[in-house]
């Protein structure tokens, strides 16, 4: 006789602890707002896609040829797997087809946010659905942030041409979350290239981009002859020898997305140095300034960063073992993070256009989307809702 597993019950377990029912009911209450804002969305932008962040609320709609269009397609497959509803999917399958041409044509991907792009994108679609073409693009994506690679320094370059004097040798604490899209092109085509990048890059931040103290810098430039490091500059923080909010989470969670990939525990132990530093300078309510050098007072939050962080503190304390004193704060910080997002800063207003989480900085010394929406905090705000309420494997 053979077992019928969709028959089995579930026995109470006597003496557990009673479930949280109220983060039930906000987990509940924050995926159904979220899935509709997503329907109104995909109705109001068709096969476009929002801009980076939102004008006066409203997200302008945009073609593919920004660092953030993955974002937006992310978001359509966590849907299709918290739903399995086909309309989510068939948009995304579409997307796809955009995304290859992007990177066969080579339009504006001259920087390192291929990861961000592709991997929510492309490595999503081939991981959901076994698209070939999707994984082409993928693997074509991961070729052009192997061009980026100094050799020398060890480190893939941000932004601009290989050879611009400005731009040359810097790497931001961002391209941890660029780092995955090399990992699985190795994994895919054998071609140990790719990994061998991706692990000198994140060995350099982890040394050079971290500061003794737990902060980071967002940016660091190297002398791409001698690979020697030169020094840390931000360029969305407060101050060079401020921590850019954004960034630190930026850095909370590549680490352990990259431990994923490579293995190495050093990077669980990095994350959590970054984390306390994180959580210790949070205002009352735990969602932070744009820069943590605020921990008070009138300046703006980036609940985006909230978010970032939230879907780190879980990949985190995921990888963590079961006695490690601080996995259980870790998962607490995040879903009280995810809570007073939900309850304060998620979007009520259902506007089409409308992003899912307000009170975001895109990028305050350039005076751009200040206390906005931006699709990456919809995207992350939407990804731990996720981890939250399921099994998930990530994109990344
Ligand atoms: N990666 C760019 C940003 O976080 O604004």
């Amino acid at each position: 006789m053979s077992l019928s597993l969709n028959t089995a019950v579930i026995e109470p377990l006597q003496g557990a602890t009673p479930p949280d029912q109220q983060s039930r009911r906000m987990l509940t209450r924050a995926l159904d707002q979220a899935l509709a804002s997503i329907d109104r969305n995909l109705a109001h932008f068709g096969d476009d896609f929002p801009a980076p962040s939102s004008i006066a609320g409203v997200y302008p709609a945009i073609g593919n040829i920004e660092w953030t269009n993955g974002f937006w397609t992310g978001m359509l497959w966590l849907a299709y797997e918290a739903t399995g509803a086909r309309r989510y999917r068939d948009v995304a399958a579409r997307h796809v087809l955009g995304f290859h041409r992007r990177q066969a044509e080579k339009i504006d991907v001259n920087h390192h946010d291929l990861g961000f792009l592709y991997s929510l994108s492309c490595v999503a679609a081939y991981k959901l659905t076994g698209s070939t073409i999707a994984a082409e693009a993928a693997m074509g994506a991961a070729h052009l942030l192997l061009e980026r690679y100094q050799p020398r320094a060890g480190i893939i370059q941000a932004w601009g041409d290989l050879n611009d004097p400005e731009q040359s040798g810097r790497m931001i604490i961002d391209c941890n979350l660029n780092l995955p899209l090399l990992y699985w092109a190795s994994g895919h085509s054998g071609d140990l290239r790719f990994r061998q990048a991706a692990d000198r890059h994140i060995e350099a931040a982890a040394r050079h981009i971290v500061r003794p103290d737990g902060s980071t810098f967002h940016t660091f430039f190297f002398d791409t002859a001698t690979g020697l490091p030169r020094h840390g500059k931000t360029h969305q923080g407060y101050a060079d020898d401020s921590c850019w909010a954004r960034g630190q989470a930026w850095g909370i969670s590549g680490f352990p997305l990259v431990f994923r990939h490579n293995g190495d525990t050093r990077l669980l132990d990095l994350s959590k140095v970054l984390a306390n530093y994180y959580l210790n300078r949070l205002p009352e309510d735990g969602i932070c300034y744009w820069d943590l050098i605020f921990t008070s007072g009138g300046e703006e939050r980036d609940s985006s960063a909230a978010a970032i962080a939230a879907c780190g503190l879980l990949e985190l304390a995921k990888n963590l073992p079961l006695l490690d004193p601080l996995r259980a704060d870790y998962e607490a910080a995040a879903l009280r993070t995810v809570g007073q997002l939900s309850e304060h800063y998620a979007n009520t207003d259902g506007a089409p256009g409308g992003g899912l989480l307000r009170h975001a900085v895109y990028h305050k010394p350039h005076r751009i989307g200040i206390d906005e929406s931006c699709i990456w905090g919809d995207y992350f705000y939407f990804e731990s809702l996720v981890r939250l309420s399921r099994t998930w494997e990530p994109y990344w």
